[in-house]
């Protein structure tokens, strides 16, 4: 038994479905060389995002990371700066690509449960003098990983979008797991990025798909970001075999994201009892509890919840991230939170 994966929805498998769309790829003859534009499934896949999104075209790219990195190097210039959210992926998590590829200033602002206010994002715009690094773009993160899968409204990234424009910059949706917050709110994903200029989508997270991203945005952005992706080797040759999975994802496996968000209120509900813990109602699939009153660190629950084949990651300090996936059962669910509420109780509480 490999253990109940509660530690990212990045280790979802893929379905047998998407398995057998793969073989179906080959066997119709429809893969062929995406560099040259040839494989038929990838462009399947590229015009079904862009149509989802409300964008004009999409792009089809190896990972989130990639995605983010295309975006901002495609719409902005070495020695231009970036607004970004002080815990955000772009900022703290992609190995400072921006500005080691791509000469880009990162500039990290405290948003309000992850979201950069359009007030916020007025007051760090430098002025247009020659002392300061143009501001030349923000990334909006939605939902947001490390607020807790918190949802940014879609009058919240309007807001954002108008300041950003009012002072000619573009703005970029890390929307890795945007299609949790549209399922969430019962809306379109097209609505969450309708005044967004990029956003990048992840397959391989919440949707199951093995591997992917897709940036999707109007048709200059995604020609130029076609010589981005070739830049930094992403230009895949057969990658209708990645594709073929994608197109499942976004076809059957939105509307199922609402299993996961039911599974992480079940174990909000579970636990939210608990006395001296912290734990927020999640909005979507994930979930952060606090520790900070308790005799044990997130590391000593998460080897605990190990011994009990139940995975987290543990490297969150007082904080341990529990993330709902495909591959995690209503019962499951249970079970994990039962596992939680035993090893703090036996552990015991500070004085
Ligand atoms: C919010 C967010 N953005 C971007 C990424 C990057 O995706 P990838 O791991 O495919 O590079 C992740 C990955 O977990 C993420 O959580």
């Amino acid at each position: 038994m490999k253990g109940i994966e509660l530690r990212s929805d990045t280790f979802t498998l893929p379905t047998d479905e998407m398995i057998d769309a793969i073989v179906q790829a080959h066997r119709q003859g429809r893969l062929g060389d995406d560099v040259a534009g040839e494989d038929e499934v990838v462009n399947e896949l590229q015009d079904k995002a862009a149509r989802i999104l409300g964008k004009e075209a999409a792009l089809l790219v190896t990972s989130g990371t990639q995605g983010n990195v295309i975006s901002l190097l495609t719409q902005a210039r070495p020695g231009e700066e970036v607004v970004v959210e002080r815990m955000s992926h772009t900022f703290l998590f992609e190995g400072g690509a921006m500005s080691s590829l791509g000469g880009l200033f990162p500039k990290p602002v405290e948003g309000v449960r992850g979201y950069i206010t359009p007030e916020t994002l007025e007051s760090v715009i430098s002025p247009d003098n020659p002392h300061y690094a143009r501001t030349a773009m923000v990334v909006i993160e939605n939902t947001h990983n490390y607020a807790g899968g918190v949802i940014v409204r879609p009058e919240q990234m309007d807001a954002l979008a108008r300041v950003a424009h009012d002072h000619d910059m573009k703005i970029h949706c890390d929307g890795a797991r945007l299609f949790n917050a549209a399922v969430a709110l019962d809306i379109t994903a097209s609505r969450l990025v309708r005044e967004i200029d990029s956003v990048q989508i992840c397959l391989s997270k919440g949707l199951s798909a093995p591997v992917g991203s897709l940036v999707a945005g109007t048709e200059e952005f995604i020609h130029d970001a076609h010589r981005v992706r070739k830049r930094l080797g992403g230009g895949m040759r057969q990658a209708g075999i990645i594709a073929a999975p994608g197109i499942i994802a976004l076809e059957k496996m939105v509307d199922r994201l609402r299993e996961d968000h039911q599974n992480a209120q079940t174990f909000y509900r579970e636990l939210s009892g608990l006395d001296g813990l912290i734990i927020e109602r999640p909005e979507t699939n994930i979930l952060f509890i606090r520790l900070d009153n308790f005799k044990i660190d997130a590391a000593g629950l998460a080897a605990e919840l190990k011994k009990r084949g139940v995975l987290v990651y543990g490297e969150y300090g007082e904080r341990v991230r529990f993330v709902f996936n495909r591959m995690v059962s209503a019962e499951d669910t249970m079970y994990a939170a039962g596992a939680v509420r035993e090893i703090l109780e036996k552990a015991g509480k500070n004085s």
